[in-house]
C-alpha cells in the first residue's frame, strides 16, 4: 500500500517507523502508536518528524493487523501533497525484529541508507535524525544516538542482591533512530532470520538494530541522543512526555 507523492524512484534515504508492538506495559487497550499524547497519536508525531526532514526519501511504517487504514488516514491528513516524501505501510511481525524486516522488505530498490525508528519515542527532534543521517553518510558504519546514564548502576543477582556497582561511565543508554548502509541492516536481519529458523533456542531476540548489525560483526558507532527521544514505555512516561509537549508551545524545535 503507498500513497503517491513526487516521484520515490531517485529516493537514497528511507527510514522505516515501527509501530506494530502491542503496548502490553503501557496497558491501554489499543496498539501504543495509536494512543494518544496531546491531541495527536505517537506514531503521527513520527511522520511529522520525518516527512519534515529533506527529502527526497521513503517513510515505511509498520503497523498491526488491521490497523492499516487508520494509518493511511493520519498519512493524508499530516502529508503535503507534492511532499517529497513517499510513504508506504506494512504489517508487523511478532517480534520487534520482524517488524524491521518487514519493513526492509518494503523499500525501493534505490535506497541505500536507512534508518529504524520506534513510534514509541514520539519527540525525538529532527536533529537527531540529521546527526544520524550525517554520521552514516560520513562512515558507512551503523550509528545509534546514545545518551550517558545517570543513575549508578548495580549487578544483581537471581534474589536482588546487589553484587557490584557498574562503571557508569563505559555504559550509555541507545535510542532511535538508529541508521545504517541498507544492504548491511538486511544481510544482517537476514542472517540472524537464517540462524533462528536453524536453532530457535540459541541467542535471545535482539531488542534494537544495532545489536543485530553487531552480532553479524558490523560496527556501530554513537551521536549524542536527546532526553526528548524518550521513549513511552508505561503510564508515567505518557505523563512526563506530557510535560515536555507543554514546553513545546514555547519551542518549536520540538515536535514540529
Ligand atoms: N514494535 C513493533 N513490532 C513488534 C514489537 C514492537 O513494531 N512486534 C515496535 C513498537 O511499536 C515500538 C517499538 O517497536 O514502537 C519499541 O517496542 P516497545 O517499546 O517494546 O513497544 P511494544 O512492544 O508495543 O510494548 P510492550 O513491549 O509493552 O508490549
Ligand atoms: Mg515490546
Amino acid at each position: 500500500m503507498s500513497v503517491d507523492s513526487t516521484p520515490h524512484h531517485v529516493a537514497e534515504l528511507g527510514v522505516i517507523i515501527v509501530a506494530a508492538g502491542r503496548g502490553e506495559r503501557l496497558g491501554a487497550g489499543r496498539p501504543k502508536a495509536f494512543v494518544e499524547l496531546g491531541e495527536r497519536t505517537l506514531l503521527e508525531y513520527g511522520i511529522r518528524t520525518v516527512t519534515g526532514l529533506p527529502g527526497p526519501g521513503q517513510l515505511v511504517l509498520v503497523v498491526p493487523d488491521g490497523c492499516a487504514a487508520e494509518t493511511l488516514e493520519i498519512v493524508e491528513t499530516v502529508v503535503p501533497g507534492g511532499s517529497s516524501w513517499q510513504v508506504a505501510v506494512a504489517p508487523g511481525g511478532r517480534e520487534r525484529h520482524e517488524s524491521v524486516r518487514s519493513g526492509l522488505d518494503a523499500l525501493h530498490d534505490s535506497i541505500r541508507t536507512v534508518l529504524v525508528h520506534d513510534a514509541a519515542r514520539p519527540l525525538t527532534p529532527s536533529a537527531v535524525f540529521e546527526r544520524v543521517i550525517a554520521e552514516v553518510r560520513r562512515t558507512g558504519d551503523g550509528v545509534v544516538p546514545a545518551m550517558p546514564v545517570a543513575d549508578t548502576l548495580k549487578r544483581i543477582d537471581g534474589t536482588g542482591l546487589v553484587r557490584a556497582t557498574e562503571d557508569r561511565s563505559a555504559l550509555a543508554a541507545v535510542q532511535t533512530p538508529q541508521g545504517f548502509l541498507r544492504e548491511r541492516l538486511a544481510a544482517a536481519h537476514a542472517t540472524a532470520q537464517a540462524r533462528a529458523a536453524a536453532d530457535p533456542a540459541a541467542q535471545s531476540a535482539p531488542t534494537d538494530d544495532a545489536e543485530v548489525v553487531q552480532r553479524f560483526g558490523g560496527v556501530v558507532r554513537t551521536v549524542a541522543g536527546d532526553p526528548r527521544a524518550h521513549k513511552v514505555t508505561g503510564p508515567v512516561d505518557l505523563l512526563l512526555l506530557g510535560g515536555l509537549l507543554g514546553e513545546s508551545s514555547h519551542d518549536e524545535r520540538i515536535a514540529r
